[in-house]
């Protein structure tokens, strides 16, 4: 009785879990990769938050400031360590910082916030410097780091607090900063400190707490027919002043200033005229406020500016959501509505309430924000001190624009559930077919870097890579592409993985399934190798991203049976690994589909036979079915042959257990053994990867076959049909419908689409199940580590199995 009671709990525990478990399917990545030692690594002891990076491709290195510490690392290999500078704030700064009230040991320390070049040999630095910011020029000569010492004040350059988020970008010998400018946070400001500095108005129309995000230049001049000047993009989150049936909203934001302006003469003063922001648009699927901009990447057009593409990852502003997007926005686009877009306007509404409105009356010439162009010039006004106070006054007034930036798809590109994304680089890979394809490589809260690509408005998120062994969220990604580097720092170090790593893949299925534009299988050396690497002999290489079609694969050998011992009465393990968490496992006895339930359990790493009979000799095959573009391919990955064991019938005890053998009398699991195969008299060929040695396998899969044993028994005690397999529901991220329009966005409309139909696409069914490791696989090192990303529970990876397809009709529980 008391045995029942505490199995009911259990269960319930379970069910609560599974229901908890969210039912929507947001984009799964096709591989996830655990955690490997081999990844170079750099850390030091005592020093934490690697979080601001300069890449120095010219100097081969990669300097990285950390807590009162800046260091030279070697491009290639960030473990290697050429030169270090220590830059500890002083005693007396820190007591200083303490009395304000301060933490000493967290907030009162100099955190290196900033890093640029300055030219050839020299960079300049900035720390927080216990709440007091500083900045210094830095050498790097013969392998030498080094602080100048011609200190500068770092106010409104770099932030006072230490966990602010903050942005600065080096144009020239201009900084411009994006920052609070007092020690309480209070006075935020975009600056440009140069020979004319300039800054935001203190005006909370301007800037209403900020939180800074990213700056990036564009070159806007470059053949501009209408004599444009160059931009200095910037995003942000702050208090809407848009919306006034909330308290408190926050939005996200894109602002823009032009590189010459010089300020105005009597209005705006050493001001910024050119001062325009407008919001940014990034609509999740379901219900929610504004989401949140975390981090930006410009993935910058070579030859055309206009084409750049700003890349943003958004997360919930409420806690309770965990639903994470990407969108992306044209730099044209943002461009069209700051010249050419209407302007909000403050209305008073009753006494004291103000409401922002579309602003109708007549805009004043020169337009208002705009960078001195032609039109300007004509009117003889050269610089923007030249500008009308018409001109002037109006924008001071009115910086916000009526119409929101919308993401170039219309909606986001990528929309991930679990944990939260923070930061994103984007490559731009040419792939074998010639065409270029933008790879996004996005950090998470939980050490793991997403590396996805929208293939015709598909979002196919190609594999998961653990990066950091604890679950610490990434807090920035650099990306080389020459040196085909990603760099990822955390708290505790920084980590330098390959963009690609295509041995990976050890099949010409796999590899062409992997949809990788990095690689392609090599026709010639059977291998999948980088599409960069080799010569470009086409033909010699496959590589199918949009379609994922396999069909010019070599034919492989099909799987060779592997004989095991069976011994009534014993619960019986056969192994089956799958290469693809897009995969679904397929079993069938002679023929027959297989389907979990009172004889069969299936799970993530292999089919459970219990309690089994004479009946149960035969062939047994384990296929995997992955849906790729909405297909379906099959593949045999195992094949196993059941064959009674001649000794055993004797002895229920007999070591000669065929694959892992658990004794069904106590429904408990004792330690499964090693399978061993048994001699084989008939099959001469290589036994599959699964056979090879099954100790580790059975190790790991321990607890996941007492997991199988127990749901089992919840399953009689509860009768609750909680699940069921939908057909047909393919496993894709968001579809993008074809948008066919005119020129500019038909080119673009193989890589970017309209959302379409979202709610019907995205309704997937609950998580994948995860796969356990094992160490008898080609691909173990692809194996599921469970790190939370897809809400993995017991139940909910009972549920995702489609055996319990069947459970459908109650009767048969
Ligand atoms: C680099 O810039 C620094 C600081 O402005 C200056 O002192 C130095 O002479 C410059 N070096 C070169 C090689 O231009
Ligand atoms: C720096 O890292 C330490 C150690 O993990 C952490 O406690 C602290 O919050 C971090 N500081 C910032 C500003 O992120
Ligand atoms: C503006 O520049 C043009 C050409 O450089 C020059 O001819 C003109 O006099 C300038 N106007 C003013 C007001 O400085
Ligand atoms: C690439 O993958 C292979 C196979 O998983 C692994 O052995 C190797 O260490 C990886 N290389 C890098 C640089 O991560
Ligand atoms: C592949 O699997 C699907 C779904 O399980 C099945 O309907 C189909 O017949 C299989 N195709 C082949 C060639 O085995
Ligand atoms: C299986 O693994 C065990 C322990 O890791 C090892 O001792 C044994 O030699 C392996 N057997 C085979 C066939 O590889």
């Amino acid at each position: 009785m008391s045995l029942l009671s505490a199995l009911s709990i259990v269960c319930g525990l379970m069910l609560h879990v599974s229901y908890s478990a969210p039912n929507t399917h947001y984009c799964v990545p096709r591989k996830t990769v655990p955690y490997q030692n081999e990844l170079k690594l750099f850390k030091e002891e005592g020093i934490f938050n690697y979080s601001t990076m300069l890449m120095r491709d010219d100097l081969g290195v990669l300097l990285l400031g950390a807590r009162e510490a800046v260091y030279a690392l070697d491009i290639d290999d960030v473990s290697v360590k050429k030169d270090a500078v220590y830059w500890r704030v002083t005693e007396e700064k820190q007591r200083e910082c303490t009395y304000k009230g301060k933490h000493a040991e967290v907030e009162c320390r100099n955190y290196i916030r900033t890093l640029h070049r300055v030219n050839d040999t020299t960079m300049y630095v900035c720390g927080t410097n216990a709440f007091s910011p500083i900045c210094d020029y830095m050498t790097f000569v013969n392998g030498q780091l080094r602080l100048e010492g011609r200190q500068e004040e770092g106010k409104g350059k770099c932030p006072f607090d230490p966990f602010q988020r903050y942005s600065s970008l080096m144009v020239g010998n201009d900084l411009y900063s994006a920052t609070s400018i007092n020690f309480l946070g209070s006075e935020p400001v975009v600056l440009r400190s140069s020979d004319l500095a300039l800054r935001t108005e203190f005006k909370s129309s301007w800037l209403s707490e900020p939180n800074f995000i990213y700056m990036d230049f564009v070159g806007e001049s470059f053949d501009s027919p209408d004599g444009d000047d160059d931009k200095v993009y910037m995003f942000f989150s702050e208090n809407a002043m848009e919306y006034d049936f909330y308290s408190k909203v926050t939005v996200s934001r894109v602002a823009r200033v032009c590189k010459g302006d010089m300020g105005g003469q009597r209005t705006l003063q050493r001001k910024w005229t050119t001062f325009l922001k407008a919001r940014l648009d990034c609509s999740l699927p379901e219900p929610s406020l504004p989401p949140i901009v975390q981090d930006v990447f410009l993935l910058k057009d070579e030859q055309d500016w206009r084409k750049s593409v700003f890349y943003a990852v958004f997360t919930p502003q409420s806690s309770l959501s965990q639903v994470s997007a990407v969108c992306a926005y044209r730099v044209s686009d943002i461009r069209n509505i700051f010249n050419e877009g209407k302007f909000k306007t403050p209305v008073a509404v009753e006494t004291s309430h103000v409401k922002w409105v579309m602003y109708t009356g007549e805009v004043p010439v020169p337009r208002p924000g705009a960078c001195i162009n032609t039109v300007a010039r004509n009117m003889g006004m050269n610089r923007s001190l030249d500008l009308p106070d018409k001109t002037l006054q109006f924008i001071r007034d009115r910086p916000l624009m009526e119409e929101a930036v919308r993401p170039l798809t219309g909606g986001p590109l990528l929309v991930k559930r679990g944990a939260l994304l923070t930061r994103i680089a984007v490559d731009s890979v040419l792939a074998l077919d010639g065409r270029r394809r933008a790879v996004m490589f996005i950090g998470t809260e939980n050490g793991y870097v997403q590396k996805a690509v929208n293939y015709a408005g598909e979002m196919f998120i190609i594999e998961e890579i653990q990066l950091f062994e604890d679950p610490v969220p990434i807090s920035i990604l650099r990306l080389s592409s020459r040196k085909g580097q990603l760099y990822a720092g955390s708290e505790f170090g920084v980590i330098q993985m390959p963009l690609s790593n295509c041995s990976r893949y050890g099949s010409c299925v796999d590899c062409v399934l992997s949809r990788d534009p990095y690689c392609s299988w090599d026709l010639a050396t059977q291998g999948c190798s980088s599409v960069h690497g080799s010569s470009p002999s086409s033909g010699a290489a496959l590589q199918s991203l949009e379609e994922g079609d396999v069909t010019q694969c070599p034919r492989l050998d099909p799987a060779a049976a592997v004989d095991f011992n069976l011994v009534p009465e014993n619960n019986i393990q056969l192994p089956c690994q799958l290469h693809s968490n897009l995969a679904r496992v397929l079993w069938r006895f002679s023929d027959r589909t297989l389907h979990s339930g009172d004889k069969y359990y299936i799970y993530d790493g292999g089919l459970l036979i219990l309690g089994a009979s004479e009946s149960d000799v035969g062939r047994y095959s384990c296929d995997s079915v992955e849906l790729i573009n909405g297909r379906a391919y099959n593949r045999t990955v195992a094949v196993y042959r059941l064959r009674l064991d001649p000794g055993a019938a004797a002895s229920a005890t007999a070591v000669t257990t065929p694959g892992v053998q658990v004794t069904k009398s106590s429904n408990s699991v004792p330690g499964p053994r090693a399978a061993t195969p048994a001699p084989d008299d008939e099959v001469d060929e290589d036994l599959p990867p699964s056979a090879e040695n099954q100790s580790d396998a059975g190790k790991v899969t321990r607890l996941e076959v007492a997991v199988a044993l127990l749901s089992l028994v919840c399953l009689g005690l509860t009768g609750v049909v909680f699940w069921t397999w939908t057909q047909g529901r393919t496993r894709e991220c968001f579809k993008f419908a074809k948008r066919t329009g005119e020129g500019e966005v038909k080119r673009q409309s193989a890589e970017y689409m309209h959302i379409q139909n979202r709610t019907s696409e995205i309704k997937f069914l609950g998580p994948l199940p995860g796969r356990p490791g094992s160490a008898n696989n080609n691909h173990s090192a692809v194996d599921f580590k469970g790190n939370g990303e897809h809400h993995f529970t017991p139940m909910a990876n009972i549920s995702s199995l489609d055996g319990l397809g069947y459970i459908n009709d109650e009767s048969e529980i």
